[in-house]
């Protein structure tokens, strides 16, 4: 299995393209509708589709010979539908949000140097669903990657795959995971979208976020810790659904705005 890991993670390396990259379009593709995923791929005996990868048994190890092309085209698909420049800090209304605003920039002006989690959370009695957190937050990853920084952003969607595919005995699977898994501790800056909105149940996603979490605090080097996260949860919830320990590691020192929650997707829809 290391073996498969290995080459999993070389082929990742050579697959990633700059388009996914800029602005983290690469986790905006597994955003979209999970049912929309396809099935595994008509391979011929012995081949194995796992949905991102084509990998065959060889002898026990198995190894990855591909990328499943169908996942190649879906994220094709998604970084064309991603309009470069949209979600920025120059496309942020800032006055609806100012206080979120200034935070997630400063978060991102800092991160080179600043070890304060950025946490978009919900502070007051008011939800906090469509206020651009999620805006927010790629607005910060597109900062930072055009500053050459290594930016990860994770979406509850790829959370809750990488936490499943860790759990499962198909090895592609499990290798899949582990790439991901790989991949967060080691970027610069990590970012989680809608924490909370995960499927899988808290329990294991706590355990791995605090392990996820712990490889990055033990890591030395420039913005090696950086962390920004969003959520519909308030502090308490986090605390209840996760448990002290995450919540405390999320939220030490945190830099966490006063959003004012106003849902901007129905505002749209008032003032077409
Ligand atoms: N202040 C703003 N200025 C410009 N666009 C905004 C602003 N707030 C939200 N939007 C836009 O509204 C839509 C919803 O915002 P976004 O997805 O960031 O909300 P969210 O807080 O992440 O919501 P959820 O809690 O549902 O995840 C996006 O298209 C975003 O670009
Ligand atoms: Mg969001
Ligand atoms: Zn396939």
């Amino acid at each position: 299995v290391r073996r498969l890991n290995e080459l999993l993670e070389r082929l990742e390396r050579r697959f990633e393209d700059p388009v996914s990259s800029a602005g983290s379009a690469g986790s905006a593709e597994r955003s979209g509708d999970p049912a929309a995923e396809p099935a595994a791929c008509d391979l011929p005996g012995g081949h194995h589709c796992s949905g991102t990868w084509h990998w065959r048994d060889d002898g026990g190890a198995g190894s990855a010979y591909e990328r499943c092309p169908r996942a190649v085209e879906r994220r094709r698909q998604a970084a064309a539908a991603q309009v470069p420049g949209e979600q920025t800090f120059e496309t942020f209304e800032a006055l609806l949000e100012p206080d979120g605003f200034r935070a997630a920039r400063r978060w991102a002006a800092d991160c080179g140097a600043g070890e304060a989690p950025l946490a978009l959370l919900r502070t007051g009695s008011r939800p906090n669903t469509g206020c651009g957190k999620s805006h927010l937050l790629r607005a910060a990853a597109r900062e930072l990657t055009r500053a050459g920084r290594w930016v990860e952003l994770a979406t509850a969607w790829d959370l809750t795959a990488a936490v499943r595919g860790r759990a499962l005995y198909d090895a592609a699977e499990r290798a899949a995971a582990e790439v991901a898994a790989k991949r967060w501790i080691a970027c610069e800056a990590l970012l989680l979208d809608d924490l909370g909105q995960e499927e899988t149940a808290p329990a294991p996603t706590a355990g791995f976020l605090i392990g996820l979490l712990e490889e990055r605090a033990g890591r030395q080097g420039r913005g090696a810790r950086s962390l920004a996260f969003a959520t519909n949860l308030t502090e308490p919830e986090l605390t209840q659904r996760y448990g002290a320990a995450l919540a405390s590691r999320l939220l030490a020192g945190a830099l966490v705005p006063d959003l004012q929650g106003r849902d901007y997707r129905r505002r749209r829809q008032e003032q077409p």
